[in-house]
């Protein structure tokens, strides 16, 4: 029977290219329109937010809310305001006075086509527009209320923006695997973990799914970084899109530069089995989450 495994991943691929076009779709109607938002700023948001990135967080926002008897229809205002936030944090990240990046998702990043000042207004636009479409666009309204209070502390000065202060820290005073994995934790992974708690707080998930959802989300952010730093350190710019070996280059603390390629590899390997055992009492509802964690370990891009 040869044929039947790849019928199933031929209609895994199926299921997989239809939710990135809803995703795609969902974010095109996110540019702002009407005549008050400036062309150029409107031009900056659509070249960042547009390209082609992996859309790992809406996905996930996605499939945990479906692996909690959610529909897609309902998380797709949550999947696109993580995007938002992500967007703007990659056009902030690339900035000269940050990681000084002028590629991104195979383009030209935001202040290398538009100007420093319309990469930051961008940025700012992005994080805003996320916030917006969670107060208005989820159902019920406690739900709206509850994403808006996760992703705000997700995305602030504990979270994602104090791990990026430490980031630029460690480059002048590097600390050892404590300080990396807090930094590593703040700057990516409570973004992929907040992704979960939203798919699963649209679809009215009880406390013990959201636990699971939460234990499965934990070392998959540490993983998923561990991997961005094994990319940058042996990954290759035409298929990532990004330039590499930027974080050597700036004396970034990660976790190739301290532990080496092969232990690194060895605790996303670790890490991602974690993850996927945290699944199991979401039972086959959770197949597309498990397979979406194999997915960060062997990704090159
Ligand atoms: C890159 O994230 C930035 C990090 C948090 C490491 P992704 O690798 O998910 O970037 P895109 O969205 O696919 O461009
Ligand atoms: C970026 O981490 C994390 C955020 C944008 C919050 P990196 O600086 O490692 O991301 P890349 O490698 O530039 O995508
Ligand atoms: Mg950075
Ligand atoms: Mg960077
Ligand atoms: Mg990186």
């Amino acid at each position: 029977m040869t044929a039947t495994p790849s019928l199933v991943s031929q209609l895994e691929d199926h299921v997989a290219a239809e939710l990135d076009q809803r995703i795609q779709a969902a974010l095109e109607a996110c540019v702002p329109q009407d005549v008050d938002c400036p062309d150029r700023l409107r031009d900056a948001i659509a070249h960042s937010l547009l390209a082609p990135g992996k859309r790992l967080r809406p996905r996930l926002v996605l499939m945990a809310c479906q692996a909690c008897g959610g529909s897609i229809e309902a998380a797709l205002p949550a999947a696109c305001a993580v995007e938002l936030v992500h967007t703007y944090s990659l056009i902030h990240d690339d900035l000269p006075a940050m990681d000084d990046d002028d590629l991104r998702r195979g383009r030209p990043s935001c202040h290398a086509a538009f100007g420093e000042a319309t990469a930051i207004l961008a940025g700012d636009a992005l994080l805003a527009m996320a916030f917006e479409l969670l107060a208005t666009q989820i159902q019920p309204a406690e739900a709206g209320l509850s994403c808006c209070a996760a992703l705000a502390r997700t995305a602030g000065p504990t979270g994602l923006v104090g791990g990026q202060q430490a980031d630029l820290e460690a480059e002048q005073t590097p600390g050892g695997l404590a300080e990396l994995e807090a930094i590593h934790r703040r700057k990516t992974g409570e973004m992929l973990r907040v992704c979960l708690r939203l798919g699963g707080l649209v679809a009215a998930a009880s406390p013990a799914q959201l636990a699971s959802l939460d234990a499965y989300g934990r070392p998959l952010g540490l993983a998923f970084q561990i991997v961005d730093d094994l990319l940058d350190w042996q990954g290759q710019a035409h298929v990532l899109g990004k330039k590499t070996q930027k974080d050597a280059e700036r004396g970034k603390l990660t976790f190739p530069s301290l532990l080496g390629v092969d232990e690194s590899q060895r605790r996303a390997q670790e890490l991602i089995a974690t993850a996927q055992r945290a699944l199991e009492p979401l039972g086959p509802a959770a197949t597309s989450l498990r397979q979406l964690a194999q997915f960060v370990l062997d990704r090159n891009r």
